[in-house]
């Protein structure tokens, strides 16, 4: 099939590789023009896709990475992948809607056009076929077929990919579902048809509440534990041991990346304007997974108090600057806020990161505040406190162990030793 994926993220780059690789012919569109670009040489820029991928299907035509709107053929898929983020606390569809009026110039009767990005129920509907609608002058429905599919990318999950992750898709009618269907079952082994476009965008928003939830539920018995002087992580140790009715969530130092801090907040928002209802658990979960990196904070200062320091002056290594293991996604990543906060404090930081290029811009943080390092003995050594805030495999722990002269640990990576503590 002639195949379209708009956004070349996290997302829509897996997505293009594996249906190109599936032999459908993929014009892989996306406006910013470095990742194009990238792209066009074989380069890659998300771990889990090796740059051999993407040269190989370059090189044999079945991959057209553009920047050029003008190159959306008429097709017969068009999948949209782009980020749909939060602007001043409120859903910005801005992305999503750019797309739909990008494929509706090529957009031709007997097509099919899905909806990949999390956002609020009815969107798929109201806003993506509104303006495809409106562009083309075709029918949603009668002319083309129309479907929402929720992406459930785990980036750097060695055992969970596109194929053997089973996929929720909708259509808003039976043609459009089965259209879709037909499609992604050429490169997913299962896939879950759910008969209302809605209930496919509520499925999406209730999976990322429920981690939200969860991992906000453990934070608090967390810190709770803490105070209270019991050792929480060997509580869930027990606790997962019961074979139904428990599923284990592991304490943190904050939520980050595209998915928990922002997708719950859809749902809040819809509720509120749909409904004038408030979300109460989303509510909570935000307060508690948001305070989570000033908890860290909290520690570090109490931790350097009982060695008779302050914060201010005090040297601090921060290892994990990406919001989750083995990946080098920095968006929304906790060590920002923890970065800012002990700056703020005077602190003097320094942060390393195995998988976060030396001279890659941080979002959040001003060049200048941040030092970047290599986790080596000597930086090891030359620190009051060693934070684990993210633990890459590639860390050394052994050396971490041994060089540093306190470790708050954040992951419960390190063994138990007296000057290892954990969060
Ligand atoms: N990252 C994840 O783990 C994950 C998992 C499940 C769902 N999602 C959802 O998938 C969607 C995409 O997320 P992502 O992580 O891939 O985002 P991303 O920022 O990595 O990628 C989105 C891409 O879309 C491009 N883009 C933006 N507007 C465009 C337009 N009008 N036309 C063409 N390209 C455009 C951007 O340049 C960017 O490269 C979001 O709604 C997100 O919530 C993400």
């Amino acid at each position: 099939m002639h195949v379209v994926v708009v956004g070349q993220g996290y997302v829509g780059l897996p997505l293009a590789v594996y249906a190109a690789e599936a032999g459908h012919q993929v014009v892989a569109y996306d406006t910013d023009v470095s990742k194009i670009k990238q792209l066009s040489v074989g380069e890659t820029y998300i771990d889990d896709i090796p740059p051999e991928r993407i040269r190989r299907l370059v090189d044999d035509g079945s991959l057209h990475p553009t920047a050029e709107a003008q190159d959306i053929e008429p097709y017969e898929i068009a999948v949209i992948a782009v980020p749909t983020p939060l602007t001043d606390g409120v859903p910005d569809l801005s992305h999503v809607e750019s797309a739909a009026v990008a494929l509706a110039q090529a957009l031709r009767p007997g097509a099919a056009v899905v909806l990949e990005s999390t956002t609020y129920p009815g969107t798929t509907r109201n806003s993506v076929g509104a303006l495809l609608q409106k562009h083309s002058g075709l029918c949603a429905g009668q002319d083309f077929h129309l479907g929402f599919s929720p992406e459930r990318t785990d980036p750097g999950n060695p055992d969970w990919n596109l194929t053997n992750t089973p996929k929720i898709v909708a259509g808003i009618d039976r043609a459009s579902l089965d259209a879709l269907c037909t499609f992604y079952r050429t490169f997913v082994n299962r896939v879950v048809p759910v008969s209302g476009c809605e209930e496919a965008e509520y499925a999406k928003l209730l999976e990322n509440t429920f981690r939200h939830v969860n991992i906000a539920l453990i934070n608090e018995m967390a810190t709770l534990g803490h105070e209270l002087g019991i050792d929480v992580w060997e509580s869930m140790e027990a606790a997962a041991t019961k074979p139904f009715g428990f599923m284990k969530f592991t304490p943190g130092p904050g939520v980050g990346g595209h998915c928990l801090p922002v997708d719950p907040q859809y749902l809040s928002w819809h509720s509120r304007r749909t409904l004038g209802r408030r979300s109460r658990f989303i509510e909570l979960a935000d307060e508690i997974n948001a305070d989570r990196p000033l908890h860290v904070v909290r520690r570090i200062t109490q931790a350097l108090n009982d060695r008779k320091k302050a914060v201010n002056g005090a040297g601090v290594l921060l290892l994990g600057l990406s919001y989750k293991k083995n990946i080098q996604d920095t968006r929304e990543s906790p060590t920002v806020r923890v970065v800012r906060e002990l700056v703020r404090l005077g602190a003097d930081v320094r942060v390393a990161d195995p998988h976060v290029p030396l001279d890659a811009e941080i979002p959040g943080i001003p060049t200048h505040q941040v030092k970047r390092v290599d986790c080596e003995p000597s930086t090891l050594a030359a620190s009051d406190v060693t934070v684990l805030l993210t633990d890459h495999d590639r860390f050394d722990y052994a050396d971490i162990a041994t060089h540093s002269a306190y470790v708050l640990d954040c992951r419960r990576r390190l063994q138990t030793l007296e000057h290892v503590e954990y969060l």
